[in-house]
């Protein structure tokens, strides 16, 4: 019998390893022949450590498990997937609500297969999307991409193929692709679970990126926060080598491709492009001007594709599939699945994969199962610490660029974070603005002077000091950091705030 439990890195915080240990201890004392497996994380963290059992009628599932209550439930039958009286006991996996309600394109073997395994990835449709793609040209493959209506998962939503394409028009004997790795936005953690649970498909996606553009060498920016995603792809890197699946002419193609980790340290303002790129290139994480964008100029100078995990990680499933079969997915410009992370103060967080157009109420209800206090919901912030506050009221916004962007707010990288109603959004304001001063590179004045001054100007509103005329001011200091930052660190800062004094203007005493 083969037992799947999670090596994540969130499943092993509440004790996967030991739950793991315990099974294969039980299994030894029992005489059972049984393999413990480790994967990635189903996503669904509330029932962490989750127990799977391969059954003739696929894996079934018991969790949350505590590590004293494994002898137990393998006492009751659970090796055998039986013991299904006990209360941990959950049925068919992809049969639970949570699952069955997805669309797993991108997250399609995470928490499925070993992500150690070059042999299970292969068995799991792994490499089908190169395969495809060095049957095509490389401006083939880009158009592929362009139909696809792929945007840049990090969060700008910029789309992929029309970056791509001007990679591949730059005329330069050297070119870059490096993936952005550094995911600092609080609240997402898609990154982190993508590259511990399937680190073959990032590789895969960007040699496919490199064939497409005429790159040779790439880089993974990886912050250091995630050392289970540093060995994952660090052993997936050597695996692939050895498999031919990167190096000197690639699965027999001529293509030639290889691939290195850079480790951040800590700097939230590398998750940024061009400060990504100053730090890869061995400086201080300074934001660069723009023009010339990366795709031109980038590392060393030199064209550059610049991919956040998400994107790069749902390219082969493009390539293997077809561009037609990704677009059907999603709404108006935003087409195929994005992955939501559920985190903050809800019942049931983890990561749901869908298709673009559900709503975020059904996200933070009917997947997040409202808040995890029991109090009622009253926030929930989307798009990370530079994203807007929405009140309940848009619960019916569907998760769309466009919609988001109309309503002031963004979508993101994904996260949405949720608070109830014990939540003092004036305090919430203020952090925006003291982890932009706190994070600030320095280069330019309205968002180094003007996220300290920002703070100063709440502390006087919710002092009662002057409120109108400083909510006035607040008003004016918003509207120049929008328009006179260099990037999005400083622009985007309003957001958070603004969002905040709009929809709950009565924590700032209006
Ligand atoms: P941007 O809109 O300036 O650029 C988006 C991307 O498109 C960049 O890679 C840019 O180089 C590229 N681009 C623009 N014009 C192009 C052209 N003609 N040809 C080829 N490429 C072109 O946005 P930016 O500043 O890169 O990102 C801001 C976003 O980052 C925010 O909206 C926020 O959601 C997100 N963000 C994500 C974080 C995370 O942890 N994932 C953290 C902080 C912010
Ligand atoms: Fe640096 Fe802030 Fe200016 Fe961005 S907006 S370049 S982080 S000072």
């Amino acid at each position: 019998t083969r037992v799947f439990v999670s090596r994540d890195l969130a499943a092993k915080s509440v004790g996967a390893d030991e739950v793991a240990e315990r099974i294969a201890a039980a299994a030894r004392t029992a005489g059972a022949d049984v393999e413990v497996v480790r994967t990635g994380t189903r996503g669904m963290l509330w029932l962490e450590p989750l127990v799977e059992v391969e059954t003739p009628e696929g894996r079934v599932g018991y969790g949350p498990v505590a590590p004293e209550e494994v002898d137990g439930l393998v006492a009751a039958g659970l090796l055998d997937g039986a013991g299904r009286s006990e209360g941990a006991y959950l049925g068919p996996v992809e049969e639970l609500p949570w699952m069955k309600r997805q669309q797993r394109l991108t997250f399609g073997r995470v928490g499925v297969v070993d992500p150690r395994s070059a042999t299970e990835y292969e068995e799991h449709d792994g490499l089908q999307g190169l395969r495809r793609a060095l049957t095509m040209t490389p401006a083939e493959v880009v158009e592929e991409v362009v139909d696809s209506g792929l945007r840049g998962r990090g969060g700008a939503g910029f789309p992929t193929g029309i970056k791509w394409r001007t990679v591949l028009g730059a005329e330069d004997e050297l070119k870059f692709v490096c993936c952005n790795a550094d995911e600092g936005d609080s609240g997402t953690f898609a990154d982190r679970m993508l590259i511990e649970g399937d680190p073959f498909v990032l590789i895969e996606g960007m040699t496919i990126a490199a064939y497409a553009v005429g790159a040779s060498e790439g880089y993974v920016y990886l912050r250091s926060e995630y050392p289970d995603a540093i060995e994952a792809l660090t052993a997936a890197i050597v695996t692939a080598r050895d498999r031919g699946w990167l190096g000197e002419d690639i699965l027999g193609s001529g293509l030639s491709f290889d691939l290195q980790i850079r480790v951040g340290a800590g700097a939230y303002i590398c998750g940024e492009e061009t400060s990504m790129l100053e730090s890869l290139e061995g400086k201080r994480g300074m934001v660069r001007a723009k023009p010339p964008i990366p795709a031109l100029e980038g590392l060393f100078g030199k064209p550059t594709v610049v991919n956040n995990v998400l994107s790069l990680a749902t390219i082969p499933t493009i390539l293997a599939n077809g561009a037609a079969a990704y677009a059907a997915y999603g709404v108006g410009r935003s087409l195929g699945t994005s992955v939501f992370q559920l985190g903050g103060n809800v019942a049931r967080g983890g990561i749901v994969e869908t298709a673009f157009g559900i709503t975020l109420g059904e996200l933070v209800n009917d997947f997040g199962g409202g808040s995890a206090s029991g109090q009622p919901v009253r926030a929930v912030q989307v798009g990370g610490p530079l994203g807007a506050y929405l009140p309940v009221e848009q619960f019916d916004l569907p998760m769309d660029y466009e919609a988001f962007a109309a309503a002031g707010a963004m979508v993101g990288h994904g996260g949405i974070v949720v608070f109830d109603e014990s939540v003092d959004m004036a305090a919430m304001a203020r952090f925006a603005f003291q982890f932009c001063a706190e994070e600030s590179c320095g280069k330019c004045t309205p968002c180094r002077v003007g996220a300290v001054r920002g703070v100063e100007t709440i502390d006087r509103i919710t002092a009662g000091v002057d409120r109108a005329e400083n909510l006035v001011l607040l008003d004016d200091l918003c509207d120049l950091m929008t328009d006179g930052s260099l990037c999005a660190m400083g622009g985007l800062t309003p957001l958070p705030v603004r969002s905040a004094v709009r929809h709950f203007g009565k924590d700032f005493g209006s």
